[in-house]
């Protein structure tokens, strides 16, 4: 009888633990995602509402959305990169063809992930968290 609850609680105890730690590891994910979407809105609106819309529509043939972008959510690096050194020439989002020029943004790594991930869990996006080491990776 007692060898029997010793028994289960010797695999009792570490699964617990195990769960604990993994769910704990998941929240802290959880909120390090919310608070850099948290920053990157304000980076979005000091740097790039003025062309992409309070709403990430764009504006049709001029400026592209970033809402549901299907550009924006196929290449985690291109958009590291464009929104880094800005971009000039012909892309096509969600059928529509621009042949227009961003400028190049000043930001750093840190606001580059934080708006990243604004804009990529906004207005129905949904994306992974991208993190400063991400950014970093992407602009060698
Ligand atoms: C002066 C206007 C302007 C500003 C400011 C601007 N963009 Fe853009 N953005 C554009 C244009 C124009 C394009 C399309 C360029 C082309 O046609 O080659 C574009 C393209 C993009 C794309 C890829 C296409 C898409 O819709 O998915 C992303 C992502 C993007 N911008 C993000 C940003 C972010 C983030 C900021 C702010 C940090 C920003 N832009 C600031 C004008 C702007």
């Amino acid at each position: 009888m007692f060898n029997n609850i010793f028994r289960r609680n010797a695999f009792a105890i570490p699964a617990l633990s195990g769960l604990i730690l993994l769910s704990s590891f998941l929240l802290n994910r959880h909120t390090e995602l919310e608070e850099s979407i948290k920053r990157g809105k304000q980076v979005y609106i000091t740097n790039c509402i003025s062309c992409h819309m309070e709403d990430g529509t764009g504006m049709q043939g001029t400026f592209p959305p970033l809402a549901q972008s299907d550009y924006l959510m196929a290449d985690t690096h291109r958009a590291i990169k464009l929104i880094k050194e800005g971009i000039d020439g012909e892309m096509t989002v969600n059928g529509v063809t621009y042949y227009g020029f961003m400028p190049a943004q000043d930001l750093d790594e840190k606001q580059i992930a934080d708006v990243m991930n604004y804009i990529r869990n906004s207005w129905g996006n949904k994306g992974e968290m991208v993190k400063a080491e991400d950014v970093k990776a992407a602009l060698k």
